[in-house]
């Protein structure tokens, strides 16, 4: 089942994810639509706050990026209560990132593109693995979304001024998209 994909300003993308036990109810249901959601809207990976669950959960699938990472072309991923660390010996650069909470929005965000991460996956088996290149920017990305933070957290105090209205249009729900969406306009509605 596709799900409405949670925009900036709305709490659950604010908060801490919950870790996940295998008892977790309806975990396997989640991950599917989560994988549903992030392919009808196009995106690379996706956080479970971002359907509106606050949850340690990632889903990754960035082989559409084949053609400029090769690297991308098996990078499918379920991160269960992952875990990064940065590695201080890999190349720092700024590359531009977007979000599916953020649309309209890219903007270049500086990162370390070499971590390791422990996680386990949908089966509770642990994982431990060290990451470099583009995939180690997109699950930095992603697991920001489960400490409670956004890419634009990382910019600049004059950028994110730059970009603020944008902002204030999508915390208003005044942004237009080609996905499903759960904005202020829902919440709106009693
Ligand atoms: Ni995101």
């Amino acid at each position: 089942m596709i799900l409405p994909i949670y925009l900036y300003g709305q709490p659950v993308l604010r908060r801490v994810a919950d870790t996940v036990t295998p008892e977790y109810e309806g975990l396997g249901e989640l991950i599917e639509n989560m994988k549903a959601t992030m392919y009808a809207s196009e995106g690379i990976g996706i956080a479970a706050p971002q359907v509106g669950v606050s949850a340690k959960i990632v889903y990754i699938d960035a082989s559409a990026l084949k053609d400029t990472f090769p690297e991308l072309a098996e990078s499918e991923y379920v991160l269960i209560n992952p875990e990064i660390t940065v590695l201080d010996d890999g190349k720092r650069l700024s590359r531009d990132e977007g979000c599916l909470s953020l649309p309209g929005i890219y903007e270049g965000v500086t990162r370390t593109e070499k971590i390791r991460i422990k996680w386990q996956d949908e089966n509770f088996v642990e994982h431990d693995e060290v990451i470099e290149g583009y995939l180690a920017r997109v699950m930095q990305h992603e697991c920001d979304h489960l400490d409670g933070k956004v890419f634009i957290d990382h910019l600049s105090p004059i950028r994110k001024q730059l970009i603020k209205s944008k902002l204030n249009n999508i915390v208003r729900g005044k942004v237009h998209c080609d996905y499903r969406t759960r904005g202020a306009e829902a919440k709106g509605k009693r």
